[in-house]
């Protein structure tokens, strides 16, 4: 019997080798945008290490769109060529590159991880942040601006301006990030968006950014490549977005074209409760699928080649993204190979180490 994990995808013109994905992971390893050797390691290692697809980190498509001073960036053309250099590597290990492009919203402004993921005021290189309305992500934040139209605009068109550098740095695959309480997901949920105009109130108002980012990524886009859309399927809060939500989203942008929805979940608010578990948000991931017939990747604690065949097996997704795991495992593409008794080319410097 063939193993799922392990047969190719296509999508458009695109095939990716099997259905291993390294999930978006930000490195705050940047200065002023710029990708640097760290990139080029982290991602190339984990394109050597057998993964069919490598989405990049949260690409700010615009300085106040980092949550960090040191987030990846795309908002400039002097971004493109390490970018590109860093793909090419992708490319030559027969893996497939691809970015996410974001803007961080209210959750802006903020120092890295290891340097406390504290709020930044302008006096520590910090920016004033932006949102659907003035409502704070915590009590401790500085409350963000209520973008007005010609900042919503402005939005708009800066995604639009880093797709057409991402085509240049020669991403094959397109993700953008409606997830995690960032702009996008902001403007999505009730909780965060109290606007009054076309883009807050009905649920049609709440996913026109979205849907309006959609249309300028798409302008510039291939139309022969792939565009993917993660969302984060439901708030864990009460009056939140929530899973019937995100299917009436996904069916919507089924019709616009998107060939694919990365379901992850959470992060709007800080009073979430979320029952985390292995594949906690697969159920999601299933019921996108089911419910629009869009093709769906499930993400969250999906940590070994069992576990990433079983969901393909049920049917409930067809990519299976891998974020910790593929930190602890860059080589997770050849290794879960041997666990499922697939053969798979190793690169020919580490076939001395194949089991
Ligand atoms: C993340 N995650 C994340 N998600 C995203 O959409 N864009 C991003 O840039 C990041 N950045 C990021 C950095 C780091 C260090 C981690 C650990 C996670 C979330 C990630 O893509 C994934 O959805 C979650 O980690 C859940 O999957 P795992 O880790 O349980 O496989």
């Amino acid at each position: 019997m063939s193993v799922l994990l392990y047969s190719p995808l296509q999508i458009k013109n695109l095939t990716l080798k099997n259905r291993i994905v390294i999930s978006p992971m930000c490195q705050y390893s940047s200065v002023d945008g710029f990708a640097s050797d760290w990139h080029l390691v982290h991602l190339g290692s984990r394109a050597s290490g057998g993964a069919g697809l490598i989405i990049q980190e949260a690409t700010a498509v615009s300085p106040e769109a980092r949550i960090s001073p040191d987030d990846m960036g795309i908002w400039k053309d002097e971004h493109i060529e390490k970018l590109a250099s860093i793909n090419e590597f992708i490319i030559s290990q027969n893996s497939v590159p691809g970015i996410q492009l974001a803007h961080a919203g209210r959750k802006a402004s903020c120092s890295s991880p290891w340097n406390g993921h504290k709020k930044l005021d302008a006096t520590q290189g910090g920016w004033e942040t932006v949102a659907p309305s003035a409502i704070r992500f915590q009590d401790a934040d500085t409350l963000p601006l209520a973008l007005d139209k010609a900042g919503i605009d402005k939005v708009i068109a800066d995604f639009k301006a880093a797709t057409k550098r991402a085509v240049k740095a020669g991403f094959q695959v397109m993700e953008i990030h409606a997830a995690h309480g960032y702009l996008l997901h902001s403007f999505l949920s009730p909780l965060s968006n109290k606007r009054t105009d076309d883009y807050g109130g009905s649920f049609d108002n709440r996913i026109r950014l979205t849907l309006e980012v959609v249309e300028a990524v798409k302008s510039e886009w291939p139309k022969d490549l792939p565009l993917f859309v993660r969302i984060s399927a439901s708030d864990w809060a009460e009056g939140g977005w929530d899973i019937e939500e995100s299917v009436l989203l996904s069916k919507t942008l089924k019709d616009k074209g998107v060939d694919l929805i990365d379901v992850s979940s959470g992060a709007l608010v800080p009073y979430q409760k979320i029952p985390v578990e292995q594949g906690y948000q697969v159920p999601f991931a299933e019921k996108i699928k089911k419910a629009s017939g869009i093709m769906t990747g499930a993400v969250g604690l999906i940590t070994d080649a069992t576990q990433a065949e079983e969901i393909l097996l049920m049917g409930k997704a067809d990519l299976i993204l891998f974020g910790r795991e593929s930190l602890r495992n860059p080589n997770l593409g050849l290794t879960f190979a041997a666990d499922l008794d697939v053969e798979v080319q190793w690169p020919k410097q580490y076939e001395r180490a194949k089991k």
